[in-house]
């Protein structure tokens, strides 16, 4: 059932199973008069009905979350309502007029600030000039970068994050560029707040700090919606949240009157709502309450041999030497802060920068790794964090850049046939559950989960007998993150190696058979098994453990 043709002012139909949530739902309504509204908003591309009759309400003073699958129309109700696309057909309204803006800047002026998904700054570019770019402070016709230097500083530092802002932005790690986009989307004054998935790429001291900020905004009368996957973060800030599946909007709810699992059921349907999933969504929204999880993690690592060993591995300045295993069918985690080392590992391990001091060693056997090519070649692959930069190649199509990795490994001479791509690439869009109309179709157009599972799909086209993967799950909805971790499981069960980095310390520990702590640039401790609960480990990158 879809509840898309009710008018934006009305309360919603009762669901199925109707919860007492309709009468709080009424009664909070009947107050206030939204700020930012839709009515049978259509939006259709080539292919896809990406939006369906959508009906939208944001009210001030609220944080209401937009949740739904990868592909569900999120981003592209974003863009419908701030003038990046035009809709085909319906209504939107700002304080009760009706508006269509013609651009981010119509809107921006009419005070909405937007914080896009793919965050789009100049990465060289200064911190400065990111967060005031196309609106410096001008002193007498003049651009005044004092001025500016110090309000970036002060916009930052409401963020609690303290960087040198006349430094170019692409000398910061991914977290803290969007930092700065958040820092950008904050320095002005607004009515209505966009966040698109802000925090995917955020820690947990990181993300405690956006929220304290967003309630302090909320006070103020602004409204805010947001945009995220994570199920534990939408129910700490919340106060509303609207269900979109297949384009439609499935439903709108408060918070309060929502349960994580009738929230996830309404995102992926009811009828495919797994037991699985019902238990993973019940995970994610305890895991703050919980002291000691008892975490059904891969068996303790059992005497395999190692498929790599770096032995006093390091980097001058980036990496202290390190030793470190990662066994065959197996999964390493790598938990620790942003800085702390993570990232660093894997590029030293995959070639990207060269390791200064140390030994590698691949399946017992000696070996350089000076480029990816020559990890490439020794069967490593590298999922990496910054899937824009390092990652999907806009202009390419979906089976191109699926095949790109596979392509390189066999040397460019040695094309794969058209029809061998076509099938090696239907193949992993049906596996990962990519949402696409059509393989040919640039990856641009994909929806950012969506993106993100085609790189994967990238990696695992080549049949690696290692896969780094930093931050894999990025922007991946509920259902299909614990599907890719399932199907990962799967495939170490048949002899590949991971190496896992993510900030989600609750994943880490659910997919590693071990996991190694990083601190401060060096490894300070390796755990597994029973060792490996989050309290523990948190209390290692605290620098409190053992
Ligand atoms: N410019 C475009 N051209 C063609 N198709 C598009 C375009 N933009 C989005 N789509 C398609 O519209 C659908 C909705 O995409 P959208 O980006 O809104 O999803 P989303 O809910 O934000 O997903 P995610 O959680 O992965 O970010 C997807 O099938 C996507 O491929
Ligand atoms: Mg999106």
């Amino acid at each position: 059932m879809t509840q898309s043709a009710t008018e934006p002012t009305q309360p919603d139909q009762p669901q199925r199973g109707a919860s007492p949530g309709a009468r709080s739902q009424q009664n909070d309504m009947s107050a206030r008069e939204p700020i930012l509204a839709t009515s049978g908003v259509s939006k259709t591309f080539p292919g896809v009905k990406a939006l369906q009759r959508v009906d939208f309400r944001l009210f001030p003073g609220e944080v209401h979350t937009l949740m739904g699958q990868n592909g569900a129309g999120k981003s592209t109700l974003i863009n419908v309502l701030t003038g990046v696309l035009a809709p085909d057909a319906g209504t939107i309204r700002l304080g009760g007029e009706v508006v269509a803006f013609a651009s981010p800047q119509e809107a921006e002026a009419a005070g909405v600030r937007t914080l896009y998904q793919e965050v789009n700054l100049c990465p060289n570019l200064s911190v400065a000039e990111n967060i005031f770019a196309g609106r410096q402070p001008r002193r007498f016709g003049a651009i005044d970068w004092p001025d500016i230097k110090r309000r970036a500083q002060e916009a930052l530092a409401r963020l609690d994050v303290s960087l040198d802002v006349t430094r170019s932005l692409d000398a910061y790690p991914i977290a803290v560029q969007q930092m700065v986009a958040i820092a950008r989307a904050l320095s002005v004054d607004a009515r209505v707040l966009i966040l698109d998935e802000p925090t995917s790429s955020l820690d947990d001291s990181e993300v405690a700090q956006l929220f304290k900020i967003l309630r302090h905004l909320k006070r103020s009368g602004i409204a805010i919606l947001f945009v995220t996957h994570f199920i534990e973060q939408t129910y700490a800030i919340s106060d509303r949240i609207t269900v979109m599946r297949n384009g439609e909007r499935e439903g709108e709810y408060l918070a309060r009157d929502l349960s994580a699992d009738q929230l996830v059921a309404k995102m992926v349907g009811h009828e495919r709502m797994s037991a699985r999933l019902r238990e993973a969504a019940h995970e994610e929204q305890a895991a703050d309450d919980l002291q000691e999880v008892a975490h059904d993690h891969p068996e303790e690592a059992t005497a395999t041999q190692p498929f790599i060993e770096l032995r006093g591995v390091g980097r001058r300045g980036t990496l202290q030497p390190v030793d470190l295993e990662v066994h065959a069918g197996q999964i390493l985690g790598l938990a620790g802060l942003l800085g702390s080392g993570r990232t660093e590992t894997a590029r030293l391990l995959f070639g990207a920068d060269r390791a200064d001091s140390g030994t590698i060693l691949v399946e017992g056997r000696p070996v350089r790794l000076r480029t990816p090519h020559d990890a490439v070649r020794h069967g490593i692959g590298y999922c990496a964090e910054d899937r824009k930069k390092e990652g999907i190649v806009a202009e390419l199509s979906i089976r191109e850049n699926i095949m790109l990795a596979l392509q390189a490994r066999r040397g460019w001479w040695r094309k794969i046939s058209r029809q061998r791509a076509r099938e090696l690439a239907d193949m992993w869009i049906e596996r990962l559950g990519i949402k696409a109309s059509d393989a040919e179709q640039p990856i641009a157009l994909l929806s950012g989960g969506n993106q993100q599972k085609a790189l994967l799909a990238r990696w695992l086209a080549t049949d690696p007998k290692l896969l780094i993967l930093d931050e894999p799950t990025r922007g991946i909805d509920v259902a299909a993150k614990f599907d890719i971790m399932d199907r990962l499981l799967a495939l170490c069960a048949n002899g590949l190696s991971i190496l896992f980095i993510s900030s989600e310390i609750s994943e880490v520990l659910r997919v590693s058979h071990r996991v190694a702590v990083l601190r401060d640039r060096r490894k300070i401790a390796e755990v597994a098994g029973k060792a490996s609960n989050e309290d523990n480990i948190y209390r290692l990158i605290a620098g409190s453990g053992e």
